[in-house]
């Protein structure tokens, strides 16, 4: 009987491993490290607060009981609103640290570390494939978008928040100055790069949002009683200046 266990555990740690190290290179490996650590030292604090992820629910729509894959999902923002809607939902990120601490903060949601170029799950799984705030750090961005597309059904909706570099602190401060993060391997493409990048690889935009969370964080500590997260918004810029965009795409088939 021990002995069982202490075998399902050895195993258990060797998928842990083999998922880890056998689907990554060593850059993927410094990445995983930076991102261990950063959670490690700032946890929640890192990322948005839970009211900032909202916006998401709003673009997607989940259906009650449709099934979600929340790519890159860090500590489970995004799951534990998608839940809450009744959508069934998975969560996978590099992050040793980021997983365990999203099994916390989330113990509902199915989670697994894994690397978003080789996706653990069967072909056609899933209603809806979110990565937010992901996608700019990944190495081949086609290759993940290829597995995102293979994992999802044929009617699936995907959503995407993507840093912009056309927008004013990108251009002139982070990637001039030299303060982007480049441990966290951050980086941006304009509006045109991402709308290639998709197209390109096989997916049709439905709709693109600016990312809506620099105004309502300046509207929460002016009204913090009266302001509604998941609110769209119409602003008064043109969509290329937007600090990040949000892409809500279907499979082009
Ligand atoms: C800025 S955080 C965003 C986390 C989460 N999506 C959110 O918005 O709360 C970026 C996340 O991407 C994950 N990540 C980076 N490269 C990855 C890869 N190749 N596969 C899976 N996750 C990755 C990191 O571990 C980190 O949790």
């Amino acid at each position: 009987m021990v002995d069982q266990q202490i075998w399902k555990q050895l195993c258990k740690l060797f998928k842990i491993y083999t998922q880890i190290y056998f689907f990554m290179n060593e850059r993927q490996v410094e990445i995983k490290r930076w991102f261990d650590w950063v959670y490690q030292k700032k946890s929640f604090s890192y990322l948005r607060p839970p009211e900032a992820y909202d916006i998401f629910i709003s673009i997607l729509k989940p259906k009650e009981n449709g099934i979600a894959l929340d790519v890159a999902c860090g500590l489970g923002l995004l799951l534990k609103k998608l839940i809450e809607k009744g959508v069934i939902s998975y969560g996978i990120d590099i992050s040793t640290e980021a997983i365990n601490q999203s099994k916390t903060y989330c113990p509902e949601a199915n989670l697994t570390i894994g690397n978003a170029e080789n996706l653990p799950f069967d072909n056609n799984t899933f209603d809806y494939i979110t990565c937010i705030g992901s996608l700019e750090r990944m190495l081949d961005r086609r290759k993940v978008l290829a597995e995102q597309k293979r994992v999802a059904k044929k009617n699936a909706t995907f959503c995407y928040m993507v840093r912009n570099s056309e927008n004013f602190t990108w251009k002139y401060l982070l990637n001039p100055l030299k303060l982007k993060n480049s441990s966290g391997n951050q980086d941006a493409l304009s509006y045109d790069e991402w709308k290639n990048l998709f197209e390109s690889c096989g997916l049709q935009i439905l709709n693109v949002y600016p990312d809506h969370w620099p105004y309502l964080r300046l509207r929460k500590s002016l009204f913090p009683f009266r302001t509604d997260y998941g609110k769209l918004r119409r602003f008064p810029f043109n969509i290329c200046y937007a600090y990040e965009f949000i892409f809500l795409l279907s499979k082009n088939e």
